[in-house]
């Protein structure tokens, strides 16, 4: 029995170990119920009592060394293949998808304007979300009593009615106007908050972006320049634009931007409900009150400012119908979009 332990002592310590196959084998000899090793140890109730302890304490010393080795080889061929200089990995096993997630569209269209808008100057300023009364409306130029500060569009806080969501990206503008000299010429792109029920064309939460030029000389002409050249890179060449007098207590005079529709190319369909145009932003020329507000000179100093809604213009893009599936999270909707 002595023997046969000392022999199988030496086949654990001589049985090469390279790799993680050798690995495997070594373990299904030694160390397994089935094993050689294992196997010895049912002779053991056929061993005389007296030499019973002495040949349990050596088989018990052989389990352990081989324990040992394979414990040390393990760690080993662990180490060596963290390296990289192991085994050669299985070219032939499947590859594991690497699914990569799309941009979401507003966030698509949302670059994409500020890519064509970058270009011709313009720099990108932000806001915060939670906004007094001041930046949102008083220096805006809208009245005391103006209904747009009434409680059923603005979220005010219970607390203080002095703070709110702000309801658009035009308080940006004054931000920026209360820090910063003319000439500017900058692109307020966020997120905005109304007081509207949820449907197909309206939501609480949504997407704005402001833009707004401020220097000496600036006239209705740049405005309708800057915005025709803007409609032609993101809708197509063929785009045409008009401007329709519209009113914002913020801007004097003041226009409603509308774009030919790009699906019926102006001969008039469900989507522009046969008018042949669809409506885009608001925009206009800075209201000199707006500038005196904020310590520029409108003497000196004239602007033109506009406002579009990201959603808008994505649905109009996309021929999305419904405003809800933005916020879904449907994955099915949202890998349909490719960069513009
Ligand atoms: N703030 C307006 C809104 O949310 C949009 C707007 C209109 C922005 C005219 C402008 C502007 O900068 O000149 O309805």
């Amino acid at each position: 029995m002595k023997d046969r332990i000392e022999k199988v002592l030496e086949e654990v310590l001589n049985f090469p170990v390279k790799n993680k196959q050798e690995l495997e084998q070594f373990k299904l000899k030694f160390l397994t119920k089935k094993s050689e090793l294992n196997e010895l140890f049912s002779f053991l109730k056929d061993v005389n009592p007296e030499d019973r302890k002495t040949i349990g304490a050596h088989l018990n010393k052989l389990k352990n060394a081989a324990q040992e080795k394979f414990s040390i080889k393990m760690v080993e061929l662990e180490e060596v293949g963290a390296k990289g200089a192991g085994e050669m990995p299985d070219l032939s096993l499947p590859v594991i998808p690497n699914t990569l997630g799309a941009r979401h569209p507003l966030t698509i269209v949302r670059e994409r304007i500020i890519e064509i808008f970058t270009r011709m100057g313009f720099n990108i300023s932000e806001g915060p979300e939670i906004e007094d009364d001041w930046h949102n409306f008083s220096a805006l130029n809208f009245p005391e009593n103006h209904p747009a500060r009434e409680m059923q569009d603005t979220f005010f806080i219970n607390k203080n009615p002095d703070i709110a969501l702000r309801t658009h990206t035009s308080s940006v503008q004054i931000r920026v106007m209360e820090e910063q000299k003319p000439p500017i010429r900058t692109l307020a792109p966020g997120r905005v908050f109304r007081n509207e029920a949820i449907s197909a064309r309206a939501h609480c939460v949504f997407h704005q972006i402001e833009g707004f030029f401020i220097d000496e000389k600036v006239s209705f002409v740049d405005l309708k320049q800057t915005l025709y050249h803007f409609a032609k890179e993101l809708f197509g060449k063929d785009t045409q634009i008009r401007f329709r007098p519209s009113f914002f207590p913020f801007t004097e005079p003041s226009a409603e931007i509308d774009v030919s529709c790009l699906l019926c190319k102006g001969a008039g369909c469900t989507v522009c409900k046969h008018t042949g145009w669809v409506e885009i932003g608001g925009s206009g020329m800075i209201d000199p009150n707006v500038l005196k507000n904020c310590n520029i000179d409108p003497q000196k100093y004239s602007g033109f400012a506009f406002g579009m809604g990201i959603e808008r213009i994505t649905m109009l893009k996309y021929q999305i119908k419904d405003l809800r599936l933005f916020t879904e999270n449907d994955v099915r909707f949202l890998k349909q979009f490719k960069h513009l």
